[in-house]
């Protein structure tokens, strides 16, 4: 971890979760823990919890839990070390940097944030003087409301090669930070001059407010439309989104994904506040999974020719990657979203999105690409493999609808199509009422992971281990020792196990066993799993006791399943032994 844990103890200790929580979700108190609306995901009963005790917060409902890092990391759309910084900012601590080179390239990233806010601030000013009617009027003529344009920070760079050079050195940046900054270019002789000349300007913000780049468009039609800035220390095309700093607070469950800059403005100004636009290249995975930290849902909005189609295709694919709903929307009669906007009005648009397909429409056109529809034998091959795909949808009313499209394309009827798909699904439905059977007949059913990449192998075992680590995290004492009784080997669940080494390892540094260390460490889900076992309470009783039962239904399981065998020393006994060492302990622990 990049962070000392020491300065992380004191972040988290002075960000009460409760606290931090609070300005996202109104709590309530019941019993110990505070009950809210769960920010994550939809829901009318408060299924979202905060411990004030165990400074965690997890929901019932979807499965997200953490500290209060992971918390801000969720719901500011931040990545671990952002996240660090915001709270740090909170309340107002200062955020150590590894090393003078890292101190220094630090320095240098503000100094480029600064530049930037000032630029936009010149461009913003620039556009509203009163000689500069023309670039305003080109915004307001596209239909820009002049609010809109403000919270876009809508600007203009006038047409001279050392506007924008001469005010930013006057105010005390060097030439070198504007190359940086990539606000100015070199001509061969070694010339600067302005980047950016006679275009209106789109600043370029990232998710924490930052301006970190520039759009500028032509006012006609000379070539090219767009400039951008380059890739700069501070800004990464791949990994930004444009309007993703307004984007991030919607209340909607999916984001609008449009191709430009002028899209996203337009649907903002309509009420879609969702909208965002990679910058200039096709969608990036990178930006696949910074939407997914947002949204479980795209609407893919880009434009109608086949560019914008060929660019849809690749990212459907991108963003299925990160298991994001995707739907595509089409733009009857327009060019893209703004021009549809500006004919038609908002309700048109909303009408769009409604209508948007989902892109299983675009599955099965792949699937039928591969067949010649006209031949019988090859119509037979589409519909059993249609058929498959069908099956893989959840939704019955979806996959009626979508039987319905397989069976027009093949030109035979939907009953056809349905036989064949109730088909699979029996299949499919048997193979799982078998697999419920057995979770149902185990005496820990219903018991996986929410993430199912973490599903449980051997639940028994796995609830065992789950037992073993709130017991560690609520007694540190019982760790010392306890490796030769349970040795991380045994554990069936591998992340289980990883928590458990990790368990182990801190106990050994003298370090405090909490939430904190696992913080931008476990992956989310993991991190939601972690909190779902911290969630529950201790049971009472004697906790060696307990301990002591929960390692030898590991071990039990262990043996079932061959990996060790009875003989050799029972660990129990091992285990006995470290008990007897520690009873001044254990009589501290009964009073306690
Ligand atoms: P479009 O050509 O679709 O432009 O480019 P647009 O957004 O509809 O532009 P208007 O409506 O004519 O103003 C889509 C996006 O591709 C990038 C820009 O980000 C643009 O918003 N682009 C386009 C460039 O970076 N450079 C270009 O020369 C053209
Ligand atoms: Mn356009």
């Amino acid at each position: 971890m990049p962070f000392d844990r020491i300065f992380l103890d004191e972040l988290s200790a002075r960000n009460d979760i409760v606290d931090v929580v609070s300005q996202y979700v109104q709590l309530k108190k019941s019993g110990a823990n505070y009950f809210g609306l769960c920010p994550f995901h939809n829901e009318k009963t408060p299924s979202f919890s905060v411990s004030p005790d165990k400074q965690i917060f997890h929901c019932f409902g979807c499965g997200a839990g953490g500290g209060v890092l992971t918390f801000v990391m969720k719901a500011e759309g931040l990545e671990f070390p952002d996240a660090v910084r915001f709270l740090a900012a909170r309340v107002g601590m200062q955020v150590p940097e590894q090393g003078e080179a890292d101190r220094q390239a630090a320095r240098r990233r503000d100094r480029l944030y600064a530049l930037c806010k000032d630029a936009a601030r010149f461009y913003y000013e620039t556009l509203w003087r009163p000689e500069n009617r023309m670039p305003q009027q080109y915004f307001l003529g596209r239909g820009l409301h002049r609010r809109t344009m403000n919270r876009f920070g809508l600007g203009y760079a006038p047409d001279s090669f050392h506007a924008l050079l001469d005010a930013m050195t006057a105010k005390g940046y060097t030439r070198d930070e504007l190359l940086d900054a990539g606000l100015v270019s070199r001509s061969e002789k070694g010339r600067i001059y302005d980047r950016f000349r006679n275009r209106v300007i789109f600043p370029i913000i990232d998710v924490r407010g930052n301006v970190i780049a520039f759009g500028g468009r032509v006012l006609d039609d000379s070539k090219p439309k767009y400039l951008n800035s380059p890739e700069t220390p501070i800004f990464h095309k791949s990994r930004n989104l444009f309007a993703l700093n307004l984007a991030k607070t919607t209340k909607s469950p999916y984001f609008i994904l449009a191709e430009g800059y002028m899209d996203v403005i337009a649907l903002h100004q309509a009420g879609f506040d969702s909208a965002v636009a990679s910058l200039g290249t096709s969608l990036t995975e990178e930006q696949a999974r910074i939407i997914a930290r947002h949204v479980s849902q795209v609407v893919i909005s880009y434009d109608a020719d086949g560019a914008g189609q060929a660019a849809a295709q690749r990212a459907i694919d991108m963003l299925k990657k990160c298991d994001l709903q995707v739907k595509v929307l089409k733009i009857p009669g327009a060019k893209d979203p703004d021009e549809f906007i500006k004919a038609r009005g908002a309700d048109a648009f909303r009408g769009l999105i409604e209508r948007s397909e989902d892109h299983n429409a675009y599955r099965l056109e792949q699937i039928a690409d591969r067949y010649d529809l006209e031949d019988d034998e090859d119509r037979v091959q589409f519909l059993r493999e249609a058929a498959r795909m069908l099956a893989g949808i959840d939704s019955s009313i979806e996959r009626e609808v979508y039987a319905g499209r397989a069976a027009k394309m093949a030109g035979v009827t939907a009953e056809a199509v349905n036989v064949e798909v109730r088909r699979e699904l029996s299949v499919r439905r048997k193979k799982q009422r078998a697999a419920e059977r057995r979770e149902i007949r185990s005496p820990v059913g219903m018991a996986q992971p929410k993430d199912r990449a973490l599903a449980y192998a051997d639940i028994k075992s796995a609830k065992a281990e789950e037992n073993v680590l709130r017991l560690l995290f609520s007694d540190q004492k019982l760790i010392a020792g306890i490796e030769t009784a349970l040795p991380p080997a045994w554990f069936s669940s591998p992340v289980l196990r990883k928590i458990y080494e990790r368990v182990l390892a801190l106990d050994q540094e003298g370090q405090m066993v909490d939430i904190v260390p696992f913080e931008g460490w476990l992956a989310p889900g993991e991190m939601g799993l972690l909190s779902s076992i911290l969630e529950q309470s201790v049971p009472p009783g004697e906790h060696r006791q307990a301990l002591a039962e929960y390692i030898d239904t590991i071990r039990m399981q262990r043996v079932r399943d061959g990996s060790i065998t009875q003989t050799g020393e029972d660990p129990l006994l091992t285990f006995g032994r470290i008990k007897n060492k520690t009873r001044e302990d254990k009589r501290y622990d009964d009073q306690g």
